[in-house]
């Protein structure tokens, strides 16, 4: 195709020059003012046509939402809101689009549910290109601090036969047919005709074999999907999300605190840094949102507020123990308030829990650890205690858990006996135990939710508009 000017780059371009420019017309007002756009950039170029050059067909044409391509000189703008505009000598339409069935009326501001049903198109509203260019920078940010500091990136498995957080809830994958699979001599599938000549399921998290490769490069991260078949129909879960999870050797719960803070603050100013447009719409959008909601539900702080927040001030750090404590003796705990009351030690923490500690009490993000051994994964160091292990989590505002994650427990007896006793098939993970057997070390890492974090980053409040085809529950669309 011809060659085209971007239009992030022609705002910087040098004016009194032709250019052809190319994208999708946002709004065309008085028959002569186009607000252009190609998604480089939250900002529209305005495109001024001569209403005596152009062909009336043409201009009939120029609708919302229409691409066309148009060549003329940059000038700097006569009008207020822009610093240049292409004064158009030709303009032709690359694709037309009728008016009466598009489906993104700007003007009638379409609700998030709505642009969700339409998630093919929704990538063409401000809102959806800034969310989408954030998540693209968060990715890329994510890159650079693992690369910066020496970290190499490993590609875990997307196919797997463990389940690496003994969770159970898992999507099988087969090539068996469903309605006649072949069977043993028990009458049970008999998965050794199966593709793989096992049971196998798409991967809940790539620690293990992070692990593995850690056990060796000394510091690597994955990042990729995840897929998990739990029926949580809420607002931060999907069934299939992306993870990041960095795992390093010669290192403790304490430096995986210190990475997990560095790399957290890291990103948001990553953000803050490069993108700074696209958080300044979704400011404004999160403000108006929150017009609509009672006084007391709206926050205290801006979008940016907020991210600055968490990057100057130190995360909060105690272990479940003083947690407990600090819920036990809460108003809400005491005043019935909790859906799930606190009545002591053991009880696993519900988001209500994590979010009273991080917007009520600590008001800022906390990192709880050393929690009971019953309710988290076979693979935590056991503390001294013989109660607790050396887990962490990391809560947000607005989110709860953002991060989940461990040091790992390195002795092999032990680590054997805690999977005996958490039914975990030994046999079937032997693989896992060598590491344990042959050079073993301590060693930490943890899981970053990649869209909790793009919420928390966008403001946004449904974890189903910061992925582009969310699947959850009753709906793998697109
Ligand atoms: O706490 P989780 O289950 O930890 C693990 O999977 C460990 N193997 C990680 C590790 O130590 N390497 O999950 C980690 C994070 C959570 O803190 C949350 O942010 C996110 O993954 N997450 C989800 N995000 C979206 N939808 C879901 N259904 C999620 N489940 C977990
Ligand atoms: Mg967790």
């Amino acid at each position: 195709m011809e060659k085209r000017t971007g239009i992030k780059e022609i705002f910087s371009a040098p004016v009194n020059q032709t250019y052809t420019v190319m994208g999708w017309v946002r709004t065309f007002r008085n028959n002569m003012f186009i607000a252009l756009n190609d998604g480089s950039t939250m900002d529209n170029l305005q495109v001024v046509i001569d209403g005596e050059k152009t062909d009336a067909d043409i201009i009939r044409r120029i609708t919302s939402g229409a691409s066309i391509k148009a060549t003329g000189q940059l000038i700097e703008s006569q009008g207020k809101g822009q610093t240049v505009e292409l004064l158009a000598e030709t303009v032709e339409i690359l694709g037309e689009c009728d008016p009466e069935t598009y489906p993104i009326q700007l003007k009638n501001r379409p609700s998030l549910e709505y642009l969700r049903e339409i998630a093919h198109l929704r990538f063409r509203t401000n809102a959806f290109s800034a969310i989408f260019r954030v998540r693209h920078a968060l990715a890329y940010g994510i890159h650079k601090f693992f690369n910066d500091r020496g970290f190499y990136y490993i590609h875990s498995p997307i196919i797997t036969g463990s389940d690496a957080e003994g969770a159970g809830d898992m999507f099988q994958v087969t090539t068996l047919d469903i309605k006649n699979p072949p069977l043993d001599e028990n009458g049970n599938i008999n998965y050794k005709e199966d593709f793989f000549g096992k049971h196998t399921n798409l991967t809940v998290s790539g620690q293990l074999e992070a692990e593995l490769a850690a056990l060796a490069l000394s510091k690597v991260y994955t990042f990729g999907p995840t897929f998990r078949a739990e029926n949580s129909n809420t607002t931060r879960h999907l069934a299939e999300f992306w993870m990041i999870e960095p795992e390093v050797a010669f290192a403790d719960l304490d430096d995986n605190m210190d990475l997990a803070e560095d790399m957290l603050k890291y990103l948001i100013k990553y953000v803050l840094d490069t993108c700074p447009e696209d958080i300044a719409y979704l400011e404004k959008r999160l403000l108006e949102e929150e017009k609509n909601k009672p006084q007391a539900e709206r926050s205290e702080m801006s979008l940016t507020q907020k991210l600055h927040f968490c990057i100057e001030q130190p995360f909060e750090r105690l272990t479940y123990t003083e947690a407990i404590d600090i819920l036990k003796n809460s108003t809400p705990n005491k005043k019935g308030k909790f859906q799930f009351p606190i009545e002591g030690w053991g009880a696993d923490l519900q988001s209500e829990h994590e979010r009273y500690l991080v917007e009520k009490h600590f008001k800022k993000p906390v990192i709880l650890t050393n929690y009971p051994k019953e309710i988290k994964a076979f693979y935590m160091r056991l503390d001294e205690d013989g109660r607790t292990v050396r887990a962490m989590d990391v809560l947000f505002p607005g989110i709860g858990e953002i991060i989940g994650g461990s040091q790992r427990e390195e002795r092999y007896d032990v680590l054997l006996q805690r999977m005996q006793e958490m039914n975990i098939p030994v046999d079937e993970m032997s693989w896992f135990l060598d590491t344990r057997k042959y050079g073993s070390v301590p060693h930490a890492g943890y899981g970053l939710g990649f869209e909790r974090l793009v919420l928390f980053v966008t403001g946004m409040t449904n974890i189903r508009d910061v992925i582009p085809f969310p699947r959850f529950p009753g709906s793998a669309e697109f």
